[in-house]
């Protein structure tokens, strides 16, 4: 059993590498690296505590924010990845496409009935050696939902069923300001996949990579997105490996239509309705000693709370009592905290209602119906107004189309009654012929990016 000061640094751990993540983002480095710094320094505190079996883990971990760490500051110092030495080129690649063995547990993530059912039958097929050449695994999934909700849960769970290397390859670390880095990245992904097979390659935050065609996105993106359009597409073909690609995003209608047609299942991972909620309740506290709480009321007071909210409900509600019981924690030197035993009690249903009355759920219900919309549209509602337009032109050009051919047929009538000023009517014949040419051209080719039949 976890004890209590153990997961107050775990808690701190998550704090820190929120705020690493953040920071760097918004490249804001020198403080981003201070973060990582402390997560890599909170790991290693972990694993010498930790048993043997989980220490290595720990170990790994704290190695993998210091490679961050350095892969920042050479980021920072060098022009690009090409004036290092391969080695050092390895290592920070390395340290941008993090391979671990996640410990997370299906019965750790509350609700998502569905979702899970959806990715255990896909991860399982292509596990089965010995099957009909007509049953082809779903290898491509993609789960889209709001903030919170357990997509990298779900994503972990999978690789770890598998006993898979999880590959997380987060999209924003595959978009390096150099353009020749991304490919060699996207490029060692997924041949390191190969290699560790089983492997779980997880693309978190696949809008960075948002390229709706006509935005304004850069070279690089593009060149990105195509690459991994490749990747993903002999992948989707080729014979069975033991890969499985999940991607997550929070902000579908931002990615690409091409991008999204690829993944062979969409998934939708929803906020936890009442039941979920109770059941994620339970999960975070099922190590907490507690006194007249029910699992009932805590969701029902959650209602539109994501699973992180009630992830930090009960973080918080165990900091504060932490807290209360201990006053004289803050102002203890970190000689005396080794030996320090902390006090507690059981936390009450008090403590829980205070905090969930100062937070906000983090998802706002006009974001949850733009999910549901986007679900329902066929995943085409990101292409919508495009459409639309598309649509218009057409309508447009037809009604030109048509008064040009009847306005040439009447020319062509006078022109046979005219006896003079032939040239002008043919000259007026041909420039009407001209930009009939051109007006169905364009007709066809609209029709084409609508997917409609060509005329005639
Ligand atoms: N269904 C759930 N069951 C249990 N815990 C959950 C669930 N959903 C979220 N959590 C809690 O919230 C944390 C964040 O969840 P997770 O990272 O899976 O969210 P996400 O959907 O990937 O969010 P984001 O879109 O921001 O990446 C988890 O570490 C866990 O503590
Ligand atoms: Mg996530």
């Amino acid at each position: 059993m976890m004890g209590l000061k153990e997961s107050l640094l775990k808690y701190e751990l998550q704090r820190e590498i929120e705020a690493a993540k953040k920071l760097e983002k918004k490249e804001q480095y020198d403080k981003a690296i201070k973060h990582y710094t402390r997560a890599a320094a909170i790991y290693r505190r972990l694993a010498y505590n930790a048993p043997v079996e989980k220490a290595q883990t720990m170990f790994d971990r704290a190695s993998r924010y210091e490679n961050i760490v350095k892969y920042i500051r050479h980021r920072e110092s060098v022009e690009s990845l090409k004036e290092m030495s391969p080695s050092v080129q390895n290592e920070i690649i390395q340290s941008i496409i993090v391979s671990e063995k996640p410990e997370t547990e299906w019965n750790e993530i509350g609700g998502l009935g569905e979702a899970k059912r959806t990715i255990k039958e896909a991860i399982i097929l292509p596990f089965i050696e010995s099957k009909p050449p007509f049953v082809k695994a779903q290898r491509t999934i993609l789960l889209y939902g709001p903030p919170g909700t357990g997509k990298t849960l779900l994503a972990k769970a999978a690789s770890n069923t598998l006993d898979a290397t999880f590959f997380d390859a987060r999209a924003s670390s595959l978009l390096s300001k150099y353009f020749g880095e991304s490919l060699k990245i996207i490029d060692f992904l997924f041949k390191k996949a190969k290699e560790m097979q089983p492997s779980v390659i997880f693309m978190d935050e696949l809008d960075s990579l948002g390229v709706r065609r006509g935005a304004d996105v850069s070279e690089a993106t593009r060149r990105v997105v195509g690459q991994l359009l490749i990747e993903i597409d002999g992948f989707n073909t080729g014979r069975e490996e033991k890969i499985l690609i999940i991607a997550a995003t929070n902000r579908p209608w931002e990615l690409d239509e091409a991008l999204i047609s690829r993944f062979q299942k969409k998934i939708y991972v929803p906020l936890p309705d009442f039941e979920a909620r109770r059941s994620i309740f339970k999960i975070h506290l099922s190590q907490a000693e507690l006194k007249g709480v029910s699992f009932d009321k805590l969701a029902e007071l959650t209602e539109n709370f994501s699973g992180r909210d009630i992830a930090n409900v009960c973080q918080e509600a165990v900091i504060r009592m932490v807290r209360e019981e201990n006053p004289e924690l803050e102002s203890l030197t970190s000689k005396q905290l080794e030996e320090y035993v902390l006090k507690y009690r059981p936390l009450v249903l008090d403590d829980f209602k205070r905090v969930i009355e100062e937070i906000e759920p983090s998802v706002k219900l006009e974001e949850i119906e733009k999910f549901e919309q986007w679900g329902k549209e066929g995943f085409f509602e990101s292409k919508r107004e495009e459409k639309e337009k598309l649509y218009e032109r057409l309508a447009d050009l037809e009604r030109k189309k048509k008064s040009l051919e009847k306005a040439k047929e009447m020319i062509e009538k006078e022109f046979l009654q005219r006896t003079i000023e032939k040239d002008s009517f043919n000259k007026m014949l041909n420039e009407y012929e001209a930009q009939l040419i051109q007006i169905k051209a364009e007709i066809e080719e609209i029709k084409k990016e609508l997917g409609k039949p060509p005329s005639d």
